[in-house]
């Protein structure tokens, strides 16, 4: 986008955790598309950079590192609001599901990273984005959980569990940060990103056709509820879950 094709600014920033790519690219892209200012997150650097330039320099920032390294999430945030003067929507996007297996099997070491990275850095940048803003001045927060944190999950268990958690996180802090901020979550089915790949690659057509809306989804489509739990148009919702999943869930009574 060039400057003179840039959106008027809505004067409000976010901060979307793990988004030089995939969901939380969709997210920053959307935001940026209504005039928000946003810092992105991420490993790494390099891929960072790229996607800083593609959705806009002018008004985007990246701050490398790991969503669960606490001075990561701390510089995250002071370089929000170093370079912009606000915080107003944090989304935690960023995640992880590295094994694949029976939970009976589980090494619980990977356990736990699973729950740090999902769960607890979730918490962390909620922690400080409120105390650096959000407390005073009010705002959203949006945590990209999945379907497999409402239903068991076969083979990803450690995943589901974490998601779970992560749901119930949203109505914790919704509740305790009411009513100045709202907390709501957002649960995709199978988006085509790299971290989802394995589950469509080569058999796309098939993957989707359990879908009553005939396709997996794309990045754009939770940025779109995204945009919207950000938005005004959300004012009087918190603490849900809103379930972005082209109708797969509908299944469950057949
Ligand atoms: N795709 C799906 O089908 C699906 C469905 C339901 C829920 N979700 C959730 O959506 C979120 C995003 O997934 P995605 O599909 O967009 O994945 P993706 O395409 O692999 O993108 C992940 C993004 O997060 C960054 N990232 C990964 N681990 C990170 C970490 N520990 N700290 C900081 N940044 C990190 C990655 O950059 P670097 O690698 O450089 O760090 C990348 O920018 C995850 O929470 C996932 O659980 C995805």
């Amino acid at each position: 986008m060039t400057s003179a094709e840039l959106p008027p600014l809505s004067g409000k920033v976010a901060l979307v955790t793990g988004a030089s790519r995939g969901i939380g690219y969709g997210v920053a892209e959307a935001l940026v598309a209504r005039g928000d200012r946003v810092c992105i997150t991420g490993r790494n650097e390099d891929a960072l950079k790229e996607a800083v330039v593609k959705l806009g320099a002018e008004r985007v920032i990246g701050v490398a590192g790991k969503a669960h390294d606490l001075d990561h999430q701390s510089e995250a945030v002071e370089r929000t609001m170093e370079a912009f003067g606000r915080l107003d929507h944090l989304v935690n996007n960023a995640g992880t599901n590295p094994v694949f297996g029976p939970i009976a099997d589980l090494d619980l070491n990977v356990a736990r990273k699973v729950f740090e990275t999902n769960v607890i850095s979730a918490l962390g940048f909620a922690q400080k984005t409120w105390h650096a803003w959000q407390k005073d001045n009010g705002g959203a927060i949006v945590n990209i959980a999945s379907i497999a944190g409402l239903a068991p999950s076969p083979f990803i268990g450690a995943y589901g569990v974490s998601k779970a958690a992560m749901i119930n996180l949203t109505q914790q802090l919704a509740h305790e940060f009411a009513p100045k901020v709202r907390v709501n979550a957002i649960a995709p089915a199978v988006v085509k990103t790299k971290f989802a790949q394995a589950l469509y690659e080569g058999r796309e057509e098939e993957a989707a056709a359990s879908y009553p809306l005939g396709r997996l989804g794309v990045p754009s489509d939770i940025g779109g509820a995204a945009a919207f739990l950000t938005s005004a148009q959300s004012d009087w919702v918190t603490g849900q879950t809103l379930v972005v999943d082209g109708g797969l869930f509908l299944n469950a009574g057949v």
